[in-house]
């Protein structure tokens, strides 16, 4: 699938990510928890390898709690430091810090027996573009009390955050490529807006939604929109909602666009309910 990411882009943030973390001790990589593996970027773990690592299950606020508890046990179970965060409000990062200690408790050690005292750990944050790294970074600028400046040397033209006495954050975001392996990775980013939507058809999106909350979140479509039989096959389901919603073309027809438009909105502000589209055990 070719979308907004083409190979020089791909290089380019390759390269940035490459040159950001020589810096860090520790990569805090964000997935969204709507869907933790098609967020989730195929080259992090090689470009990672020798730094400690969190894993971070963002916008957990637009998730499925049942499978919010499931993915989260699956990450923990490959060994990965993990919490269900809502980047915006805060929630879930109050615990961050100890997070940090547990991820980064051999450097820790080490520089301990090393006798090196306060140095802190050094973090970067990074995920593929709209996951909420930048919501992440400002949450935590709101709240630092100061921010560190240039280390000149070191760090060069890096700024830091300091989160902690424990802790310093690199203020700008690693942005990883999300991955393309199949079309249905494709759909499912372009549906919670990772993607951009003129690349997919807003109506291919929304039939393929419907698909998918007949099989998984039945009752959705009817709690929103009012009677309609969900039994009926997608493309009429859509129109169903065009009517619903008097979404109407200028000789009354159901105008689909519009009601693929508005579903696809009522899916991303979460005014569908809680949904996760990449199903923990099935994926
Ligand atoms: P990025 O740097 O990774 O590209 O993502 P960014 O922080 O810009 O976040 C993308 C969108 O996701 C923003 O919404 C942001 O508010 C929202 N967001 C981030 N974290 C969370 C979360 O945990 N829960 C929810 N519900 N939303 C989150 P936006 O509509 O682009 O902007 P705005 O409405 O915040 O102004």
């Amino acid at each position: 699938m070719n979308v907004q990411w083409y190979p020089g882009h791909m290089t380019k943030a390759r390269r940035m990510m490459q040159e950001d973390i020589k810096l860090v001790d520790l990569v805090v990589e964000l997935l969204d928890a709507r869907v933790p593996v098609s967020s989730r970027n195929p080259d992090i773990r090689a470009m990672a390898a020798n730094k400690s690592r969190i894993v971070l299950l963002n916008k957990a606020d637009l998730a499925d709690e049942a499978q919010n508890r499931r993915w989260e046990e699956i990450i923990r179970a490959e060994g990965a430091v993990t919490a269900l965060v809502n980047a915006r409000s805060g929630s879930g990062l109050k615990t961050f810090g100890q997070l940090v200690q547990e991820a980064c408790r051999e450097k820790i050690e080490r520089d301990r027996r090393r006798g090196i005292k306060n140095r802190p750990v050094r973090a970067m944050v990074a995920g593929i573009p709209n996951v909420g790294k930048s919501t992440f970074i400002n949450t935590f600028a709101g709240r630092s009390v100061a921010k560190t400046g240039n280390k000149p040397g070191v760090t060069k033209g890096k700024q830091w955050i300091r989160l902690s006495k424990e802790v310093e954050l690199l203020d700008t975001p690693g942005i990883l490529w999300p991955k393309f392996e199949d079309e249905e990775i494709g759909l499912k980013l372009a549906l919670i807006g990772s993607i951009r939507d003129e690349i997919l058809q807003g109506q291919e999106l929304a039939l393929y939604l419907l698909g998918f909350l007949a099989e998984h979140y039945a009752g959705t479509i009817a709690g929103r929109y009012g009677e309609i039989d969900e039994k009926l096959p997608a493309p009429q389901l859509l129109m169903e909602i065009a009517k619903a919603r008097g979404c109407l073309k200028k000789g009354g027809e159901p105008d689909t666009d519009r009601a693929a438009a508005l579903l696809l909105d009522d899916l991303r502000s979460g005014r569908l309910g809680r949904i996760t589209l990449d199903r923990a055990g099935e994926a």
